[in-house]
């Protein structure tokens, strides 16, 4: 199977920040709690900005520092829940946007907080088969505008951005597993036309969910692939919760700095934590030629996978 090289990484964050002490001044909630409960200490807020503005700068940014002709793209994916239409889809208006060639497959992709590696995978198969050299992946979030911000358990967790990944075939390893599980309780957001359109979770049921999806993903790929957490460079889990990604560390002692975190400031992000994760890595130099790194994320669905990949 054909593996992905990074070729390069770009993210957006819109202007406002929205601190833990900033929610405590029109909620019953205050900076220790989430902090603790969290890992959260801020998260970025659209004002001005739209999950199709932030995915439309971070693509740009990739391309830029690429410095690749954007008509070579032949595949352009948006991994998103908050898209500024139904339809038309972001990654078409995107297209537009940046003024690429009519000639690409432009399309969303809809699978909650995986949805970034979901579309990572997707785009690795088509380039196969692309005329073209490169794909375009983003994950791109205004989970603000599905927020009830009179539920504490909820809106103080989650956070506005974008992150893109420009992507070309390679001859290194990519493997990729997934699984789901129907279930609409535990989280859920009704869909267009229904009257309070609002992100609804059971906290407690998801934790335990999360921790469990997390370990599959990575012992089931360790597991495939014959590698051990020794032979990995990152761990990359989705950004939900530190506490979560600290239980999961727990299995892994003396491997605890491959489990990159930026939570604390960003909140969760969604489809977009994990290509933000990796535009900060690659922004500090920390993402090399040869690295194995396993992304693992899970979401709503209840779904969840994990990527292996050699860069
Ligand atoms: O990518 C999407 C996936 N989503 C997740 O990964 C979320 C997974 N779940 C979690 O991260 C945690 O369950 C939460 C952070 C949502 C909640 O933490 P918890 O430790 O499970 O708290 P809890 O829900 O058991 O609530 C404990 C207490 C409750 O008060 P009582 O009933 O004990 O008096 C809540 O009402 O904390 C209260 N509480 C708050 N207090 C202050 C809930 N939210 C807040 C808040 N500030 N923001």
């Amino acid at each position: 199977m054909k593996g992905i090289k990074i070729v390069s990484t770009g993210r957006c964050l819109p202007e406002r920040y929205i601190s833990n002490d900033d929610f405590s001044k029109v909620l019953d909630t205050n900076d220790e709690w989430i902090r603790s409960r969290t890992g959260i200490k801020g998260r970025y807020k659209c004002q001005d900005e739209t999950c199709l503005s932030m995915a439309t700068t971070a693509a740009k940014k990739a391309i830029d520092k690429a410095g690749i002709d954007k008509n070579e793209i032949g595949v352009l994916l948006v991994a998103t829940q908050t898209p500024d239409y139904i339809f038309p889809s972001t990654a078409s208006l995107i297209q537009k946007n940046l003024g690429m060639d009519e000639e690409v497959m432009a399309f969303d992709i809809s699978a909650a907080c995986t949805g970034f590696l979901m579309a990572l995978g997707t785009a690795r198969g088509l380039l196969e088969t692309s005329a073209k050299k490169y794909a375009l992946v983003i994950g791109s979030e205004e989970l603000s505008r599905i927020l009830d911000y009179e539920d504490r358990s909820t809106c103080v967790l989650f956070g506005d951005g974008a992150g893109a990944v420009l992507i070309e075939n390679s001859n290194k390893e990519f493997y990729q597993k997934a699984w789901s599980r129907g279930n609409v309780s535990a989280l859920n957001c009704l869909g267009p036309g229904y009257d309070n359109i609002k992100l609804s979770m059971k906290g407690n049921e998801v934790f335990k969910f999360a921790v469990t999806a997390l370990e599959q993903g990575i012992q089931e790929i360790m597991t495939q692939k014959k590698i051990t957490m020794e032979d990995l460079d990152y761990c990359i889990c989705h950004q939900a919760n530190e506490r979560i990604i600290r239980h999961v560390m727990k299995k892994y002692p003396g491997h605890e700095d491959k489990f990159y975190m930026n939570i604390e400031k960003y909140g969760n992000t969604s489809a977009a934590s994990i290509p933000i994760v990796l535009d900060e890595l690659n922004e500090m130099g920390k993402l090399r030629e040869g690295m194995k790194i396993l992304c693992v994320a899970f979401g709503a669905g209840l779904i969840w996978t994990g990527v292996y990949l050699e860069l």
